[in-house]
């Protein structure tokens, strides 16, 4: 039989031939739950950025006008062709990363790490992303919002980046979420303008929920010409 999968979901339920339908359920469930909303409240934090950092947006319209062309449609073949625009979504990312303590782990054996922290076997552990993140032993001024920063050819700020944690069961859908958020905001700031709809900078304070998400704010979209 000829199959052709459309999206992920189909990809899942055609290579699972043989695994129990309930697993199928429970792996589809798992791409929905942690995919949807980590994608969505990156890409609001995105806007919410780019409201508030009017000249990195212009930076980045720019750069996707000479790469995408104005009013054209971004697509995933254009992400390695916009550094700018991929280091404004690892700034967002890095500095409200939107699951700041990632997911439990449980410590298989016990272990010392650094010669000075004792994890004992079964403890649960989580790595604090937020912290890392904001750690000035690996980033010059972490509370300032400079997407510039990793354009620094010298600087592996990779390393200290773990928004999508690390290790064999660190986010498998990484490189779609990746892809997402750069059509998605490309799409978006290469056609319009984005601004608060008084003008103002909005609310920048985050909420706690399932994830981050920033406090609601209305958006005023002006078509760039
Ligand atoms: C901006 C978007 C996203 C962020 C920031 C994000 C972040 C994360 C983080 C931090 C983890 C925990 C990894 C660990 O504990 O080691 C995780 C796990 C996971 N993510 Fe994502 N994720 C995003 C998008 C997605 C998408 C689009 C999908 C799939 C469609 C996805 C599927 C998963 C799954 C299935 C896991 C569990 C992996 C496991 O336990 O083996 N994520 N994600």
């Amino acid at each position: 039989m000829n199959l052709s999968p459309r999206d992920l979901l189909d990809h899942l339920i055609i290579d699972s031939k043989g695994q129990d339908k309930d697993s199928v359920v429970m792996v589809g469930n798992d791409f929905i739950v942690a995919g949807s909303e980590t994608s969505a409240s990156t890409l609001e934090l995105l806007l919410m950025f780019m409201i508030n950092y009017p000249e990195i947006q212009e930076k980045m319209a720019g750069e996707l006008e000479s790469v995408v062309g104005l009013g054209n449609r971004a697509t995933v073949a254009h992400r390695s062709k916009c550094p700018y625009t991929n280091a404004v979504i690892k700034e967002v990312m890095r500095i409200m990363p939107v699951l700041p303590l990632g997911l439990p782990r449980q410590a298989k054996e016990s272990i010392i790490i650094a010669d000075k922290y004792y994890i004992p076997k079964g403890a649960m552990v989580m790595i604090n992303q937020r912290a890392l993140h904001h750690n000035s032993d690996h980033w010059t001024n972490p509370d300032e919002f400079r997407p510039e920063r990793f354009l620094v050819e010298d600087v592996n700020h990779n390393d200290y980046l773990q928004s999508f944690s690390c290790g064999p069961r660190n986010c498998v859908g990484q490189i779609l979420a990746l892809d997402e958020m750069f059509v998605g905001c490309a799409n978006i700031v290469n056609r319009f303008k984005v601004n608060s709809i008084d003008g103002q900078p909005v609310n920048d304070e985050e909420l706690f929920g399932l994830v981050i998400t920033p406090n609601q704010f209305q958006v005023c979209l002006k078509a760039r010409s």
